[in-house]
């Protein structure tokens, strides 16, 4: 039977699946304080295709079913804009990002942006991340716990600002690197998340306020990276093949390059998507292979195997089981519970039910990762499943898909083996949180509470 109701523009639409009716700013806070069970109870009560609803968006379809996704990653990209859903991050990395953008202008910025994370130039920089993972860690003495994420950041910041920004150690490069990690802590607790939701609380009260804060970091910001644009703009000559110099030769239609603030926006967006998360995913996997001390064993075997000091980087990033554990860390615990939204441009046929103009469509990713007849017992940290079979793009996409999918991807999985193996190698650790950690929001990812505590027993 087909039956109707209004949607948020009052136009009659069939009747879209079943979902909470809450409303909308209490299915947000929810979201936000208790991501997990929240999640799984709505999908006991409603199954792999539910309508949710939150603070600011539109109502949303949010799927974890396989076909659900195969139809939504193969779908012709024009019918969907995405930029426009990503405004909670606008704050952080302006109206010019790349995550904000829609149309040919996302996908001809897309194209210019993509070199440095991929092939040759990519694999160039394995060496300075073997470097730069032993200097942070040199700075961890046996006995002392120290935690994993602050390190794992103060890597994975150091790995971008020198590989793909081409920034040179200096006064400069300290700077950034420590305004952005106070700028990103403003978000550090599910609570702080709560202020990019809702653009009513983003008010400016003065230095001690929380959005004062955070704006005035982001200023100190801003003027570190412009003064990096003005003295690169000044270089006559520029044979760099680092983002900032790509972006500064890069010329519009109109002959017209890029201005000021659109750099800094690019810039921003790379820092912001490129540090944080591959850092919370390194976290995640130092907590998994110290809880299930068999994946340890099982991973030192494999590393022992090669001689890790002297590898080709390429090598390291090719062994089986050390992909296995990166692979079943972005399973189990997604650094991004959500794929950006796919708004629709127009009504559409999808899984069989006829969706209005304006209403979006999410991958709830922590779902379908979770899903028992995918991944049996999947609360189980168990890398063996990605050596047993292979799971297609659309029951393992920790790095989204279709025309949205992470321009990063390769280079995470690049820094996070050749980090994870390093680490191994040289230190044998000790998980301090030795309980099961449930994920937590921090800013728009999930990231270990506390961020995993470790203490270094021995180093080799
Ligand atoms: C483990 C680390 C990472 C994870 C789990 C991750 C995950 C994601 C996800 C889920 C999306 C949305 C995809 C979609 O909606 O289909 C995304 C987009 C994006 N990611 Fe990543 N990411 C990671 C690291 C990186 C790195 C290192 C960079 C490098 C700069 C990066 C840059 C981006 C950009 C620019 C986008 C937007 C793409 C677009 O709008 O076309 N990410 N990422």
């Amino acid at each position: 039977m087909v039956t109707f109701q209004e949607n948020s523009a009052n136009q009659i639409v069939t009747k879209l699946p079943d979902g909470d009716k809450k409303a909308s700013w209490l299915q947000t806070i929810r979201a936000i304080l208790n991501p997990v069970d929240t999640l799984e109870e709505t999908q006991q009560r409603y199954g792999d295709i539910y309508t949710a609803k939150f603070a600011s968006f539109p109502t949303q379809v949010v799927i974890s079913n396989p076909q659900a996704i195969q139809e939504l990653f193969t779908a012709d990209a024009q019918l969907f804009d995405s930029g426009a859903g990503n405004y909670v991050v606008q704050p952080l990395v302006g109206a010019n990002s790349l995550i904000l953008l829609d149309g040919d202008r996302h996908l001809q910025q897309r194209k210019l942006l993509m070199p440095p994370f991929h092939g040759e130039r990519m694999r160039a920089y394995g060496h300075t991340i073997g470097d730069i993972t032993e200097q942070v860690t040199s700075q961890w003495s046996i006995g002392k716990p120290f935690v994993a994420r602050s390190s794992m950041q103060e890597i994975s910041l150091q790995v971008i600002l020198k590989t793909v920004f081409g920034l040179k150690e200096g006064e400069r490069y300290q700077q950034i690197k420590q305004v952005l990690i106070e700028m990103l802590d403003t978000f550090n607790t599910p609570i702080s998340a709560i202020f990019l939701f809702f653009q009513s609380l983003q008010r400016d009260l003065g230095a001690w306020s929380p959005w004062g804060r955070f704006i005035r970091r982001r200023q100190q910001l801003d003027e570190l990276i412009y003064q990096e644009i003005r003295e690169r703009r000044q270089q006559t000559e520029n044979t760099s093949e680092d983002i900032l110099s790509l972006l500064l030769s890069a010329r519009d239609e109109n002959g017209q390059p890029m201005t000021d603030v659109e750099l800094r926006d690019e810039l921003m967006t790379m820092l912001f998507a490129g540090h944080e998360t591959t850092a919370i995913a390194l976290s995640w996997a130092l907590y998994w292979v110290h809880y299930v001390p068999e994946v340890r064993e099982k991973l030192l075997q494999e590393l022992n195997s090669i001689d890790i000091a002297h590898a080709d980087p390429t090598a390291i990033t090719q062994l089986p089981y050390l992909n296995a554990v990166c692979s079943e860390t972005l399973r189990i615990t997604p650094i991004g519970f959500f794929s950006f939204p796919r708004i629709l441009k127009a009504p559409m046929q999808f899984m069989g039910y006829n969706l209005p103009k304006g209403m979006m469509i999410s991958v709830c990713i922590y779902l379908a990762h979770h899903r028992p007849d995918i991944y049996p017992e999947p609360k189980k940290f168990r890398p063996e499943r990605f050596l047993e079979r292979q799971f297609s793009a659309y029951e393992f996409m920790p790095f989204g898909g279709g025309n949205r999918r992470c321009l990063g991807m390769a280079f995470a999985l690049f820094e996070m083996k050749l980090v994870l193996a390093n680490i191994l190698s040289h230190y044998s650790l000790e998980l301090l949180d030795k309980t099961y950690l449930k994920p937590v929001r921090r800013g728009i990812v999930f990231a270990p509470p506390g961020g995993v505590r470790l203490m270094v027993k021995e180093k080799y």
